[in-house]
């Protein structure tokens, strides 16, 4: 049976990786700047995320949420901890799009209300309400326009009034770094807008962390860069560096009633673990800090390259922009140099998104090899 062919592939096949590095089944090495789309958090291969994960598989893997899974209290525990985000409670589920979809699903149930507020450029993922709420009308199905969607642009407190004004908003959502986007942040005082105004009209305010959520930007959440406290905070990604888990903070203004979400893998004995590994090792090794440092040298070396345009994001979510296309740009540093980086939206734009222990020396390779390139 052949592959349903919906993804345009490289000609590369990884077999093994470890730490910063991916190897295809030549033994070739690829330094990963890329992440496997900002999925890995903590390397590849850790010793502590595989040791907890092999742990676990041999207790239990999997059991459905009708049981007690004292895993996933101290997981959510773990996360208020670290995150600072206290007095949030957490439902799990597997993916990025799934948490926005329940993130969605939410504030609709709160609010009794229905239409939802995204942003030019916006990306949420591909399920019903996300993808309805995603600014690419060519991954919306026909099906996917039953769902009430306006998009406006970043800092337009304006348009974002006069829209929850109507009075039948239920959630804004938004990413504080864009990431499919291209790396386009709101400005702090829209931020600061945005809370308000969702506060005055009775809508609940969603906090797309799916991709730089669990230290990605420096902080453990790139909307703690802003003094504000959404109603939800949706999660995934670099949460399981690479074991399918995604999940929603809720702040407790909104209540749980039986049978509103539910999911069967969501919150497994082995998502829980590779969360808790994750968790473990980006305290232990210091990588929110890490992360933070080596953005901050990041965007100085890059200072330096004539031929860059702009620099845009934070921590280890980071975008180079460029005078043309990067496609051909991508393709010689993957063949040519062995460097993964990714594209987005914005197609003169290359994203870094290296797991968070990269260090100088492979940032500088990035460098070497774009002035090569030039
Ligand atoms: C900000 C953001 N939200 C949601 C998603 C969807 O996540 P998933 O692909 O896990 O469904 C993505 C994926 O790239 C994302 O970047």
């Amino acid at each position: 049976m052949p592959l349903f062919d919906v993804y345009p592939l490289y000609e590369v096949e990884p077999t093994r990786a470890r730490g910063v590095y991916v190897y295809d089944q030549k033994g070739t090495k690829y330094l990963d700047l890329y992440g496997g789309h900002a999925v890995i958090s903590i390397g590849h291969g850790h010793r502590t995320y595989k040791r907890m994960l092999k742990k676990q598989l041999h207790r239990i893997g999997f059991y459905s949420n009708a049981v007690q899974n004292p895993l996933q209290e101290k997981l959510s525990a773990e996360i208020n901890r670290q995150s600072g985000c206290t007095d949030y409670e957490l439902f799990m589920c597997s993916s990025g799009a799934e948490a926005n979809e329940n993130a969605l699903k939410l504030a609709s149930f709160h609010t009794g209300k229905s239409r939802v507020i995204a942003f030019d450029n916006a990306f949420h993922g591909r399920t019903s309400a996300a993808v309805a709420a995603t600014d690419n009308k060519n991954i919306q199905a026909p099906l996917n326009a039953q769902q009430k969607v306006d998009f406006i642009p970043f800092n337009d407190a304006d348009a974002l009034e006069k829209e929850l004004a109507k009075g039948d908003v239920c959630a804004v959502i938004f990413e504080a770094i864009q990431g499919v986007g291209g790396l386009d942040e709101p400005t702090a005082a829209f931020v600061a807008q945005m809370e308000t105004l969702c506060e005055n009209h009775q809508a609940c305010l969603i906090a797309d962390e799916v991709q730089s959520g669990f230290g990605r930007s420096g902080d453990f959440f790139a909307f703690q860069k802003y003094n504000i406290k959404p109603h939800i905070i949706s999660i995934a990604k670099g949460m399981g560096n690479g074991f399918p888990v995604g999940g929603i903070l809720v702040n407790p203004v909104i209540k749980a009633k039986y049978g509103m979400l539910g999911t069967t893998f969501g919150g497994n004995h082995l998502a829980c673990s590779a969360s808790l590994a994750v968790l473990q090792v980006l305290e232990k090794e210091k990588l929110y800090d890490h992360a933070k440092a080596m953005g901050e040298y990041f965007i100085e070396r890059a200072k330096e390259l004539p031929f860059v345009k702009t620099i845009k994001g934070r921590g280890l979510m980071l975008g180079l922009e460029f005078e043309k296309e990067v496609g051909a740009l991508r393709k010689e540093l993957i063949f040519k140099h062995r460097i993964f980086t990714g594209g987005s939206s914005n197609k003169n734009l290359i994203r870094i998104l290296p797991p968070l222990n990269v260090k100088q020396k492979h940032l500088d390779q990035l460098f070497t090899a774009l002035n090569a390139c030039h």
